[in-house]
């Protein structure tokens, strides 16, 4: 896997980033996807400053909070220490390997994470987020979606509207376009996928009941469920008349 941003130096700007309108309507609307339950036991991927894992904290029985990031984990420790929520357990671990043990989570979220990765890894990070899941549970992912490949209609609206309010800042701002095309260019920049990506994606992993809610903004968001067990809704047979 290719090393992300150093995320550590970047606690501050996730937190201011965690309270802004956006994020806290991308929380509002992942939290009634996920359908969270008292007894539920939560998987929180990337979860930074805790904007997910807070909340979802407040009302399920257990949280695990996984991070690349050592400071994120800290700060968010703290943070869930000052509220005294003591159900959430933050660990230091990739997406691509969370260290939990198979079908042990009812719902599985992850919010603006996987925009980080590659294409490949974030296809490793969905086997291991069916793996971890229980038979049916959930899986809701908020992130940008769009992409700057196969750039279809909403692809160069997102695009041109990033563009278009970068240049209205004026130099800074012309500055940052120059900077991130040149990160872009380097294949260093984030790396999104658009709806289409995250539809195929999700079904070839093994996920059902895939549906994508597209923002008015870069962002969507994906749900799904992992298959249920064998024979779970299957209706029982009638017994044969005596
Ligand atoms: C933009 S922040 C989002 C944080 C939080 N989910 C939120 O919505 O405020 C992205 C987070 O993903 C984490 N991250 C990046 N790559 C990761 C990976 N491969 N595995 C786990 N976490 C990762 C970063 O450390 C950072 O905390």
């Amino acid at each position: 896997m290719r090393a992300s941003k150093n995320w550590d130096g970047r606690v501050a700007s996730a937190e201011l980033v965690a309270r802004s309108d956006g994020f806290r309507e991308l929380r509002e609307r992942i939290l009634v996807l996920a359908e969270p339950l008292e007894t539920d036991t939560i998987v929180d991927v990337g979860s930074g400053t805790g904007l997910l894992s807070l909340a979802f904290a407040e009302r399920v029985e257990r949280v695990w909070a996984i991070d690349s990031s050592r400071a994120m984990g800290e700060y968010l420790g703290t943070k869930a220490a000052s509220a005294t929520l003591k159900n959430i357990e933050t660990v230091l671990a990739s997406a691509v390997s969370l260290p939990l043990v198979d079908a042990s989570a009812d719902i599985v979220v992850s919010n603006y994470c996987m925009h980080e990765l590659l294409d490949t890894d974030k296809l490793r990070a969905l086997a291991e987020a069916k793996r971890v899941l229980k038979p049916g549970g959930r899986l809701v992912i908020g992130d940008m979606m769009f992409s700057l490949r196969a750039m279809q209609a909403r692809d160069r609206g997102v695009v041109l509207d990033k563009l278009r309010r970068l240049a209205g800042r004026g130099l800074p701002g012309l500055w940052r376009v120059v900077k991130n095309v040149a990160r872009l260019a380097g294949g260093r920049w984030e790396h999104p996928a658009n709806a289409a990506w995250w539809q195929r994606a999700l079904s070839e992993v093994g996920f059902e009941r895939v549906q994508i809610e597209i923002l008015e903004h870069e962002g969507g968001i994906a749900s799904a469920r992992a298959p249920a067990a064998p024979g779970a809704d299957e209706p029982t047979a009638p017994s044969a008349p005596r």
